[in-house]
């Protein structure tokens, strides 16, 4: 039986993931390396270091090249995400946080991001959730099971009795190598692994949950 719901953040809860796309876009640009949304697929969920080695498809760069560039994105990514309001949250997410809340599941975010802090804060999300874990812990990024593991051990939950909910491939991966069960989000081309896949969480209720929740 699930027990808690650990959501992914960005793409998920809230449309951050077109601001990742827009700042690597932005550096891309700049770097005159070409990058469209197709290449931005591969980006989806994974971390920042693992993002710019996939968008420099294998050019030459020093590791401080990479530390300049990955600051730089980052600088773009905050320009974008400082703007952002409780408004920025997709439809339905804050409607389903409540009614899990509601009916004695437990809830967590679990995300790679390091501005985690920062774009729950701008959400006002606090209330709605019992633990984070996010890029600044000490452990290793989605594709790995790490952060979902530390999540439920912070939520007093086995792996068994926790529900994932990704929009990222690396995130149905990671949520599988932990243990747990997986709500896709998107399309089936990349989420179809999951358990279960809806196209997002507009209009998504409890009981439309049932089978992966039971
Ligand atoms: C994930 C995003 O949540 O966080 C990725 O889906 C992003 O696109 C990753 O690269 C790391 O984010 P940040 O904010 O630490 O650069
Ligand atoms: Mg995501």
């Amino acid at each position: 039986m699930i027990r808690a719901v650990l959501f992914d953040l960005d793409g998920v809860l809230t449309d951050t993931s077109e601001y990742h796309f827009l700042a690597w876009k932005r550096l891309a640009d700049e770097l005159g390396i070409p990058f469209d949304r197709q290449d931005n697929e591969a980006l989806r969920g994974v971390s920042r270091r693992e993002s710019l080695l996939l968008l420099l498809k294998g050019r030459p760069a020093t590791e401080e090249d990479m530390q300049a560039w990955m600051e730089r994105k980052n600088r773009y990514y905050v320009e974008y995400i400082s703007q952002m309001t409780p408004e920025n949250l997709l439809p339905g997410a804050l409607n389903l946080l409540q009614e899990l809340r509601a009916n004695g599941y437990k809830t967590a975010i679990v995300s790679s991001s390091k501005n985690t802090p920062l774009v729950l804060e701008r959400l006002n999300l606090a209330h709605w959730i019992d633990a984070v874990v996010d890029g600044n812990a000490p452990a290793r990024s989605k594709p790995a099971p790490d952060l979902f593991l530390l999540a439920a051990e912070r939520l007093g939950v086995v792996p068994q009795e926790c529900l994932v909910v990704e929009d990222a491939a690396a995130g149905i991966d990671a949520g599988h190598a932990a243990g747990m069960r997986t709500l896709g989000l998107g399309p089936r081309e990349r989420v179809g692994h999951a358990d279960m896949v809806l196209p997002d969480l507009n209009g998504v209720h409890l009981a439309d949950l049932k089978p992966v929740l039971e």
